[in-house]
């Protein structure tokens, strides 16, 4: 399938693995891109512009296809290093970037002089417009459906899409909700350009993540997910577990009152607790109502083709039967 996303990319299928924090290593990266779509390792799971230039040699040691690499901007006492993940980024030759959370203006001339590609992530229409004029290539537009942060406007996928397609020139992937060859051709049938997929990308068997995880999507359900963190205006949809539900009783407790030092131990420093030793309790972890499609744990490289053989049975048999 060739659309405006394959060819920037200059990738196979219109595929995005997007930046997930403990998740979006070397391996994970490597085996989406191996497999023909666009993988990409998280910027800030690295955190130094060392590690983050020896995870793209790994990645460059497992795949000679294009990956990329994502670089969350957050609100944060402690900024990590920016310029430096920028210069790790260019050097290493990597030809991709997933920017996501704050406006990227300012690592954009870096990455335009390099011949980087850039796709920000967003959740609203007004974003969108506003990641357009400031030069960003493409957008990866985040229903309210999407595991991680959805924002604060809670418009979900099926009015978000056709609104970035009334309003965008430049192409964009769909992302929130993501799962099936169905996404993909509703996706393109809204005016995507290609999909962009997390929590699916979790349950595979290359995804460098305890197989805690994966069963727990597995088992999961679309009503598995919580969000939290509305009351600081930084909603997050996690899975929910018991200290997710501990979570949320302070914030009904609290009300307007909530600080983010009252849910610290529910929320900082869980991941690799989460991802790593596959203690399912240890906190929130970001989990999309996608989890109600996933039902099995294939290779990267068998979810993609599947994807693609179900597209093209829709496109072609199903509805062009329609049609007949
Ligand atoms: C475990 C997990 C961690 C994530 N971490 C990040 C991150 O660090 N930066 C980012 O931009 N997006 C992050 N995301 C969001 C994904 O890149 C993607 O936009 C989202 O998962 C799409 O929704 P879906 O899960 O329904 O496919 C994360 C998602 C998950 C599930």
């Amino acid at each position: 399938m060739k659309t405006a996303i394959t060819e920037l990319f200059g990738i196979e299928h219109p595929i995005i693995q997007g930046g997930m924090h403990y998740v979006g290593f070397a391996e994970m990266a490597a085996a989406v891109s191996n497999a023909g779509g666009l993988g990409i390792i998280t910027g800030l799971t690295l955190g130094t512009p060392e590690k983050l230039a020896d995870e793209i040699a790994r990645c460059k040691d497992m795949t000679d296809k294009p990956f990329g690499v994502n670089l969350t901007f957050l609100p944060t006492v402690n900024a990590p290093d920016y310029p430096g993940l920028v210069k790790a980024i260019i050097d290493g030759g990597v030809k991709a970037v997933e920017t996501a959370g704050n406006n990227p203006a300012q690592v954009l001339p870096f990455f335009k002089e390099a011949g980087v590609k850039v796709i920000h992530k967003c959740t609203s229409v007004r974003h969108a417009l506003k990641a357009q004029s400031i030069g960003c290539d493409a957008v990866s537009v985040d229903g309210f459906e999407c595991g991680g942060h959805p924002g604060e406007d809670d418009v979900p996928n099926f009015i978000l899409l056709p609104r970035a397609a009334d309003e965008l020139e430049i192409p964009f992937v769909s992302s929130g909700g993501m799962a099936d060859g169905r996404s993909l051709v509703a996706s393109l049938a809204m005016g995507a350009e290609g999909m962009n997929m997390g929590t699916r990308f979790i349950a595979t068997k290359e995804a460098p993540v305890h197989e805690n995880v994966k069963a727990a999507i597995v088992a999961a359900s679309e009503l598995d997910t919580r969000l939290v963190m509305r009351p600081l205006r930084n909603t997050e949809r996690v899975m929910t577990n018991d200290a997710v539900e501990e979570l949320l009783e302070i914030e009904r407790e609290k009300g307007a009152d909530l600080k983010f030092e009252d849910i610290i131990e529910q929320v900082a420093g869980v991941y690799p607790r989460i991802m790593t030793e596959g203690d399912m309790d240890a906190g929130a972890w970001s989990c999309g109502m996608v989890a109600g499609l996933i039902n099995d744990i294939p290779t990267c490289k068998e979810l993609i083709d599947r994807i693609m053989a179900e597209a093209e049975e829709i496109i072609t048999k199903r509805m062009g039967g329609m049609l007949a």
